[in-house]
């Protein structure tokens, strides 16, 4: 997926094919592309992706991935198979998985004849506090550890990082210009907070320097989800 393209993913938070088909039909025309995760994948399976991709659709595939390097990268591969254009692994699984990882991306891309997808490193879970990480013994706060595994992650080669919209300031600082962040906890000025405690509107995340804003509730729970979708582009 190129820089000069619609920049919203928007994240298919429900239980049934049925459903997630019903939103990407009505939104494919106003978004960059549909983000299929843990739920709808073990539920719909892979199949949910190949009918996301029959429409021309892009898919981000978030199953963030964490095991050895050779498990993480057969994961890689079927996944490249499945024509999928982002997938997330965990930072936390070292060095050695995620260049596997990025490895098994661009080899299977190669032999498949496909474009890699963008794998994206997902550091330190918006679920977890400094003291949280304490406690699985990583005795540093919430922001250094990001900045580490943001770090590692550009080292192993990965093309990108899931982060939250307030850490990416900082991390453009550190990282190289072409990494690109994927950015949730995005909320458009008028929107409920729901569960996220930390968010930017969309605007504010790009000027920030999000390169993709992942937006679930705003769009999908809204009485016209397609004019959901249309505002929040109109407003980049
Ligand atoms: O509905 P909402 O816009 O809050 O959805 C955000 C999406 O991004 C959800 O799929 C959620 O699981 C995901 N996400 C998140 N925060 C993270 C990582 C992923 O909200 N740190």
């Amino acid at each position: 997926m190129s820089q000069s393209r619609n920049p919203i993913i928007v994240a298919l938070d429900v239980p049934h094919l049925e459903s997630a088909l019903a939103l990407v039909q009505q939104l494919a025309p106003v978004v960059g592309a549909f983000k299929v995760g843990k739920e709808l994948f073990v539920a719909a399976g892979p199949d949910i992706v190949r009918r996301i991709r029959d429409t021309g659709a892009s898919v981000f595939l978030d199953l963030k991935f964490h095991d050895i390097p050779n498990t993480v990268a057969k994961a890689v591969e079927a996944a490249v198979r499945l024509d999928v254009q982002m997938l997330t692994i965990h930072t936390s699984g070292g060095l050695a998985m995620m260049q596997a990882a990025q490895k098994s991306a661009e080899e299977a891309a190669l032999r498949t004849g496909k474009i890699p997808p963008l794998v994206l490193g997902v550091t330190v879970l918006t679920s977890f506090n400094t003291n949280d990480l304490a406690e699985v013994g990583v005795p540093h706060d919430v922001g250094n550890q990001v900045e580490r595994l943001a770090s590692l992650a550009a080292k192993a080669g990965l093309g990108g990082l899931v982060c939250s919209p307030l850490e990416i300031t900082r991390l453009r600082q550190i990282l190289p210009a072409h990494v690109q962040f994927v950015t949730p906890g995005i909320r458009p000025a008028d929107s409920k907070a729901d569960d996220q405690k930390r968010t930017l509107t969309p605007k504010e995340a790009m000027t920030a320097g999000a390169s993709w804003l992942v937006i679930g509730r705003p769009i999908c729970t809204a009485p016209n989800p397609r004019a959901a979708a249309a505002a929040i582009l109109a407003s980049l």
